[in-house]
């Protein structure tokens, strides 16, 4: 018999070794390739970051220049998948609009499907860097009824990308650059966060050989649930049922309450038994981008921030370590900058596509490729004889 451990939920597995990511949970540290997530959320920029994560070294001026335009020379999306946007309905989650044409990328760009060849794996990496804030933008755009707008590339990633999202033909729009340098904190602060469920997805899809496109839709699909990086989404709509102040009690106290599966959502973590380094960084740009649009007394931040400081006194969080993480003030952010609820996790996802790609070409670099395959305990029925319907 093979012997193995059982490890449900893998919170002792180490399922891989990996140079990009690594994260102290004990003292709250993220570094990327070495380098903390507060410089490179304060002095570094995302496709920076991009270009760190995936080939390991802060890029001279001359690759900045490369990259950056190779990213933006693929940011347009095939024609024809506009076509394929009309097949869902227009009350579709966008992460389910978002999952579908990233899987479907396989099916216009089988061009770089090939593992095989490392030219086409760099394509196909290229590609869905540039590509993902289209593919999102398309799908709120799709979603609101308003016409699909064209990337701009003479902006950078995260201003091309609000441009995509809230531009309209009939009116000018210009991108107020605090605002893009919070969109783009926000994807910096997202890039990669080591084995986690949809990293872990997506490795396990690529080491049965799928191609690009699919492993990271695999991601993507992962990354929905409410548990991961569906949590965003969750805790804005948590906050605005608090709704104010008062009611902040009666939540932390269901959160406590074993019978009661209510959890505070935007707190915990499965590694980080300290406050998350990206959920600081998240706290502060909130400040300052709602200070921006002048709504600093937003009622949901003062909800969020009264209720991060109950939690943190309270001997229960206190106890079980449990900090806010980086889901806790994004969604405040992006529903200020004009999102609606349901495009918190495919910006997520957008931003995260870089950590999910430079895990996926990490793995098929390894000198020796083994399918993932884990074990189970057999809880069933042990050998028992057919029985023919007449007899059951
Ligand atoms: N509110 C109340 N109690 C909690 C919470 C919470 N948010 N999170 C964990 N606990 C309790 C849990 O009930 C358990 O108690 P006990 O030991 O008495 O059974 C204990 O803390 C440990 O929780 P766990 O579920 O065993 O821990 P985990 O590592 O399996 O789960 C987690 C981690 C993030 C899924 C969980 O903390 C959670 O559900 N948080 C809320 C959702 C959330 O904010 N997710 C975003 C994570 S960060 C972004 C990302 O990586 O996607």
């Amino acid at each position: 018999m093979d012997v193995f451990t059982y490890d449900p939920g893998f919170t002792s597995t180490g399922s891989c070794e990996s140079a990009i990511t690594f994260i102290d949970g004990d003292k709250g540290e993220l570094l990327y390739r070495g380098y903390p997530i507060d410089q490179l959320a304060e002095k570094s920029h995302y496709l920076e970051v991009c270009y760190l994560l995936l080939y390991g070294e802060l890029p001279t001026a001359a690759q900045m220049e490369d990259f950056e335009s190779r990213v933006t020379h693929h940011t347009m999306l095939h024609e024809q998948m506009k076509n394929f946007y009309s097949g869902f309905r227009r009350d579709a989650h966008p992460m389910a609009v978002v999952c579908g044409v990233v899987g479907a990328m396989s099916a216009f760009y089988h061009d770089s499907t090939d593992i095989s060849d490392p030219w086409q794996r760099e394509v196909a990496t290229i590609r869905l860097i540039a590509k993902l804030p289209t593919i999102v933008a398309w799908a709120f755009k799709y979603s609101v009824g308003q016409p699909m707008v064209y990337p701009r590339n003479d902006l950078d990633y995260a201003s091309n990308f609000l441009h995509m999202c809230f531009a309209v033909p009939a009116e000018p729009y210009e991108v107020n650059p605090i605002l893009a340098r919070a969109m783009d904190r926000i994807f910096t602060l997202h890039a990669d966060h080591e084995q986690n469920a949809s990293t872990s997805t997506v490795r396990l899809a690529g080491s049965s050989g799928a191609n690009p496109f699919a492993c990271i839709a695999a991601g993507v699909a992962c990354l929905w649930g409410p548990a991961h990086g569906g949590a965003n989404q969750a805790c804005l709509e948590m906050l605005r049922e608090i709704g104010s102040v008062d009611r902040i009690p009666e939540y932390v106290n269901r959160a406590k309450d074993k019978n009661d599966p209510f959890r505070l959502m935007g707190f915990g973590h499965r590694v980080y038994k300290n406050f998350d380094p990206r959920a600081k960084v998240m706290q502060q740009t909130a400040k300052e981008v709602l200070d921006l649009l002048g709504v600093a007394d937003n009622p949901l931040l003062q909800v969020a921030q009264e209720l991060e400081r109950i939690a943190l006194e309270d001997p229960y969080f206190k106890e079980k370590k449990l900090y806010p993480n980086v889901d806790f003030y994004s969604g405040i952010i992006l529903e200020a900058m004009g999102f609606p609820t349901e495009l918190f996790t495919p910006i997520f996802a957008l931003a995260r596509t870089v950590g999910w790609i430079s895990q996926w070409k990490e793995m098929l670099e390894e000198p020796v490729q083994k399918i993932g395959r884990p074990r189970q305990l057999y809880t069933g029925a042990t050998y028992r004889d057919y029985t023919d319907v007449e007899k059951r």
